[in-house]
């Protein structure tokens, strides 16, 4: 891995735009030694932006079949450039947008593949905290990847917790009151973002919408109750309950990452194969045709 100036444009041709974040934006790659493809993330950096450097340090020190790898890093001309394995069909909005919503084993086996990155992130003494459908990540196989660190912070640091960091739609209530609390948040605001987003697999939308986003900041002191998912389609309990448990709007009772692996709804899930790899499939007949 080359952390010394090198132009990545010796070793790859950049071809389409494939991924807009926030932050930076994701190129589809040709290596031009093996002709094989990649996915990189082009991320502005100057020497005092901290974000970016964060970023890499946490991703070069991190190894986890849940969590994205970096392959190979670039710093050249005030620029970041992350190489990382292209993953097909890529983010899991992505698989949702074009096939609907998701059903329920497909649910459940997301919801686990993401608690063992986040159990992983945790132990190694991070949170995430920006975990929603644009960055978790899918495969060819149906392998589930959480990416993006973006945001990552230590759980240590309680000073750095009274900033409410994240995306406001996924973002937990004690992170939105963070400034005006004072308190601080810790690792399991994660498992709220885990929440939001096993809604918005089920129902194919977001529960909930802040327009201009700035408005999330007041939003939960005036609202007491939880998202909950549309009673319209049959779920079952176990999938009811988790979503209740990730949605403990309390965060001293929220579960983490580790304890909510104990739930029912994931527990049940022995397969080790993977369950979206029948939708991956569709999603290639659409796209070729
Ligand atoms: N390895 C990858 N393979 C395929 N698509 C990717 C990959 N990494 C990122 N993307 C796509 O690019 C988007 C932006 O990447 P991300 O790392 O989340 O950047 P940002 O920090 O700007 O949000 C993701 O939402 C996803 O759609
Ligand atoms: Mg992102």
């Amino acid at each position: 891995m080359h952390n010394h100036p090198i132009n990545p444009t010796n070793d790859f041709l950049f071809e389409e735009l494939i991924g807009n974040g926030s932050f930076g934006q994701v190129y589809k790659a040709k290596g031009l030694q093996t002709g094989e493809l990649f996915a990189i993330k082009v991320t502005p950096f100057r020497s005092r932006d901290i974000t970016p450097k964060q970023e890499v340090e946490i991703m070069q020190r991190i190894y986890h079949n849940n969590l994205m790898s970096p392959l190979a890093i670039y710093y050249w001309k005030q620029k970041l450039y992350i190489c990382m394995d292209l993953c097909c069909p890529g983010a899991l909005s992505n698989l949702y947008r074009k096939l609907g919503p998701f059903e329920e084993n497909e649910i459940a086996f997301v919801a686990k593949e993401v608690l063992q990155g986040l159990q992983y992130l945790n132990d190694f003494g991070y949170m995430h905290r920006d975990i929603k459908s644009d960055n978790i990540i899918i495969n060819e196989d149906g392998e589930v990847k959480i990416t993006d660190f973006g945001l990552t912070g230590r759980i240590e640091d309680r000073e750095d917790q009274k900033e409410p960091i994240g995306t406001p739609q996924w973002m937990a209530p004690e992170v939105s009151q963070a400034q005006e609390h004072g308190k601080g948040y810790s690792h399991n605001c994660d498992i709220w973002s885990l929440g939001i987003t096993m809604i918005e697999l089920a129902e194919a939308r977001l529960p909930l919408q802040f327009d201009p986003p700035e408005t999330v900041y007041t939003f939960w002191s005036e609202q007491k109750a939880s998202p909950q998912l549309n009673g319209n389609k049959e779920w079952s309990n176990s999938f009811q309950s988790f979503v209740q448990s990730a949605l403990t709007m309390d965060q001293s009772m929220r579960p983490t990452a580790k304890e909510l692996l104990k739930h029912k709804f994931v527990r049940n899930q022995h397969s080790t194969l993977s369950p979206l790899k029948e939708r991956v499939k569709r999603l290639q007949h659409i796209t070729t045709g």
